[in-house]
């Protein structure tokens, strides 16, 4: 398939850090695309803050589809649509966990739109098991000793690990 005809989505999000439930929406929705991007958005851009660095974000998010050239890794600053519109993809992707997810995600797909016309939001629902599941959760059990292997992959684990020091796992 030629680079005109591949059908490129940006994933955007924080992934501070990657869990199990992003990489399942990753995987999901390579079902239909030929390639995923995914963008991990600053923290300027988001006013949140963060656990692990930009960088590290991403060598782990790296680690996570080693196996997937289909995937690439990328960093945006600013708005979404313009990254989206400069990686020449039109599709974003987003979990939506539960009805509480949606009301958010709802208006960011319409503004997104508004912004961008051209633009489609497609909401992939993760596996059950990781419906509850949130990046912010995993920082918070992790920073506190928690359990979180059934969360996260191996090399996320480690991560953590090495930031709080040895978990009870
Ligand atoms: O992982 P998150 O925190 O749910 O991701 C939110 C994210 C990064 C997708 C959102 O904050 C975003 O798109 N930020 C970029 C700035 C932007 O485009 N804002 C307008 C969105 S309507």
């Amino acid at each position: 398939m030629s680079a005109q005809t591949e059908r490129t989505a940006i994933y955007p999000g924080s992934f501070d850090p990657i869990t199990k439930g992003h990489e399942d929406i990753v995987r999901r929705a390579l079902g239909f695309v030929d390639r995923v991007r995914v963008a991990v958005a600053h923290r300027r851009t988001q006013k949140k803050d963060g656990l692990f660095p930009i960088a590290k974000r991403i060598e782990l998010i790296r680690q996570s589809f080693a196996d997937e050239p289909r995937v690439s890794v990328g960093e945006f600053e600013g708005l979404l649509v313009d990254f989206a519109q400069r990686s020449g993809a039109r599709l974003i992707i987003r979990g939506l966990r539960a009805v509480s997810d949606f009301e958010y995600e709802f208006q960011m797909a319409l503004m997104n739109r508004q912004l961008w016309p051209e633009v489609e939001t497609v909401f992939l629902a993760p596996d059950a098991r990781y419906s509850f599941l949130s990046a912010s959760l995993v920082r918070e059990i992790a920073s506190l000793r928690g359990d979180v292997s059934d969360f996260v992959s191996p090399h996320v684990l480690d991560a953590l690990n090495e930031r709080f020091g040895a978990a009870a796992t």
